[in-house]
């Protein structure tokens, strides 16, 4: 069967294009649905794309009395889902979650590989709106693809021409290839930090928060993966999708137990949680009294000073290369860790490498305030024991998704051998 893309035409004087674009990904094979907006039909007739596609064009939300759903059916049939021309107006209503016609409410029901090719006036192109937009939806996984720079319909000169139409049809078979480098595969991911309580109100914990994983997570999903994705406590929701199991842990034993579990049947494990090294050695059901504590305090210059004794966490990444060794687990699961170092950071991260029996290690440096634990890009070196690869500064997103690539040239290069 034909894989499915859904086209999405929004009211540029640019629409024109789309349907060339519609024609490159037809001859490429693929079974085009085109979804138009009102001021899109101003433009090019619907019959066009419908000629060019052979399917019937969707126009609103209540255009099919047979599907009354019909959103959420054009959302789940397609891996892909590439708006061009996207005017203004449509990239800051799916930055902001707008949900005002079919093609907005389909884009909002869509978890796939959105590819967005903005065509606008360069002022438009440029406001301070439109690009934060453009941001937010890159940072949640979009692929934006930039505008060519050149005379515009309105006589203005600048960025803001729609990209030629075999440009984008490229950008959408390289997003269909990935929906599907990681299928039959099951990656299981860590993310977040792990809490490690001393009594019901405090913890020792870390700064992670759980965004990186999260993007593998969803990176794996749409590159066609059945996710475990084992989260420690993190302000992201979780997850819903049909091919993903979602289990929330607190502690570093508990998160340990779910990935010993978890990956019996694992293809990958991508350890991307910040597990604490440490736990309080004494912990208590009830709150602890500060009065109760202060006969462990000694006063060192006028101060109160707390010893409080800590044990050390079980290292999940090396006891899952020990089981793969003792031969528990499949022998050519590929182990993934994450070195976040402030410092020495390829020395550190080689070490980590070879001390954990690990196949990668994505060294990141933390102490960069655009790439840290908060931000939304990232930029990573991959080292395994026979190459490194850097991955340029990137969403977050992009470089989950460069790194499951190549992590599925290893799966492959593994089942070829
Ligand atoms: N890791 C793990 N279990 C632990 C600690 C870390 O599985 N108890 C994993 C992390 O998920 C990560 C990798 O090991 O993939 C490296 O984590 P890091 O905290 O950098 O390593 P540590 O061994 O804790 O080294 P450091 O002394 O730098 O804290």
């Amino acid at each position: 069967m034909a894989e499915q893309v859904l086209l999405g035409v929004s009211g540029s004087i640019a629409a024109y294009k789309a349907c060339e674009l519609c024609r490159l990904l037809v001859k490429a094979g693929i079974d085009v649905q085109v979804i138009m907006t009102s001021h899109a039909t101003e433009l090019v007739g619907p019959s066009t794309f419908r000629s060019l596609s052979g399917n019937a064009v969707a126009l609103d939300l209540f255009d099919d009395p047979s599907a009354p759903i019909h959103h959420i059916e054009l959302a789940k049939a397609a891996s892909v889902f590439v708006i061009a021309p996207a005017t203004a107006n449509i990239v800051n209503k799916l930055a902001a979650g707008v949900a005002d016609d079919l093609l907005t409410t389909t884009a909002l029901a869509f978890t796939g590989r959105l590819v967005v090719a903005p065509a606008a006036n360069t002022q438009m192109y440029l406001d301070d709106t439109t690009q934060e937009s453009i941001r937010t939806l890159e940072a949640r996984g979009a692929t934006i693809l930039s505008p060519d720079i050149g005379a515009l319909a309105c006589g203005d000169k600048g960025p803001g021409r729609l990209p030629e139409p075999q440009v984008i049809a490229d950008a959408v078979l390289q997003a269909l290839k990935r929906s599907k480098a990681l299928a039959g595969r099951h990656i299981v991911i860590t993310a977040g930090p792990t809490r490690e309580d001393f009594d019901p109100v405090r913890f020792v914990s870390n700064h992670s928060t759980g965004r990186m994983g999260y993007a593998l997570a969803r990176a794996a999903l749409q590159m066609g993966a059945e996710v475990t994705l084992i989260s420690g406590p993190v302000n992201l929701p979780a997850p819903v999708n049909d091919h993903l199991a979602f289990v929330p842990v607190v502690s570093a034993r508990e998160m340990c137990e779910a990935v010993l579990h978890a990956a019996q049947s694992a293809d990958v494990v991508l350890s991307a949680a910040a597990v604490a090294d440490f736990r309080p050695q004494m912990t208590s059901d009830t709150k602890l009294k500060k009065y109760a504590l202060s006969e462990l305090s000694e006063l060192e210059e006028g101060e109160t000073v707390i010893s409080v004794k800590l044990v050390q966490n079980p290292d999940i990444i090396t006891q899952l290369s020990e089981a793969r060794q003792a031969g528990s687990l499949k022998p050519d699961l590929v182990l993934v860790g994450f070195a976040a170092e402030t410092n020495d950071i390829d020395s550190n991260a080689r070490e980590k490498l070879v001390r954990k029996g690990l196949d990668l290690i994505v060294a990141n440096d933390v102490s960069r305030e655009d790439i840290g634990f908060a931000s939304v890009d990232n930029e990573v070196l991959v080292i395994s024991p026979e190459s490194d690869t850097p991955i340029a500064k990137a969403s977050k997103f992009e470089v989950a998704w460069r790194l499951l690539e190549l992590v599925s040239d290893r799966l492959r290069r593994s089942d070829v051998d």
